[in-house]
């Protein structure tokens, strides 16, 4: 897809140091901060929350673009929250909301993009029908909880499908992508492309990135 952008994943970085190693990818061209916040109850894992992104706005200065992607029951709780502490994307998971419709307008009227999220386990159709309203759709490559899983390449039929229904739609991957699995991204559609474990692990993360960018805007 033409303009695709690659998102880093910061979950398997050593959070003691994230400024840092936020900035060091940024400066290895990353095009944005996918930052996965977690509440032990969505996932079984928990991470941090709104205030860690507020020190990290202010911390990182060059204003990067923050896509928070929120693995917690009742996203509703944390829109406002997390559009004050610099948020500029609210992810959330469709299966967490009884009321997609009155989400989708809260985060718009906070400023922020509108992703929803999907589990492996949940059908394309059951995002279909917001289709229209958000910016982007996340269609989950692994089961959310922990960086370092396997790609579950089976899931590229639903970034197809939505690419194919949606040609306007940005369409995010997050889960196990790396220069392994990277084309079969590219190849069904996907332009935003998340990547934590195969960026950061690389002792040349910039190479990575830029292959990961070439490969998928192909
Ligand atoms: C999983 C997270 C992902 C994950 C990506 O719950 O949403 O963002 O950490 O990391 P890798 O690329 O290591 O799978
Ligand atoms: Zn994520």
């Amino acid at each position: 897809a033409p303009g695709c952008k690659i998102g880093l994943s910061i979950l398997n970085s050593d959070l003691a140091s994230l400024g840092a190693e936020c900035l060091r990818m940024l400066d290895s061209g990353a095009n944005y901060l996918h930052l996965d916040v977690m509440d032990g109850h969505f996932v079984p894992n928990i991470t941090f929350g709104h205030p860690v992104v507020k020190s990290l706005q202010k911390q990182l200065g060059q204003d990067p673009f923050f896509d928070m992607h929120m693995m917690v029951l009742r996203p509703e709780q944390w829109v406002k929250p997390m559009a004050v502490a610099g948020a500029n994307q609210y992810t959330f998971h469709l299966e967490a909301t009884k009321n997609p419709g009155a989400l989708i307008k809260d985060i718009w009227e906070n400023g922020m993009k509108v992703d929803h999220a999907i589990k492996p386990g949940t059908t394309v159709e059951y995002l279909a029908p917001w289709a229209n309203q958000i910016d982007v759709a996340l269609v989950m490559t692994v089961e959310p909880g922990f960086g370092g899983q396997k790609f579950m390449e089976d899931m590229m039929p639903k970034v197809h499908w939505l690419r194919t229904q949606f040609p306007s739609l940005e369409i995010e991957v997050d889960g196990g992508v790396g220069p392994d699995t990277i084309h079969k991204c590219a190849e069904a559609g996907a332009n935003m492309i998340v990547s934590g474990s195969a960026i950061m692990r690389s002792e040349d993360p910039r190479s990575v990135i830029n292959l990961l960018r070439n490969v998928c805007s192909e």
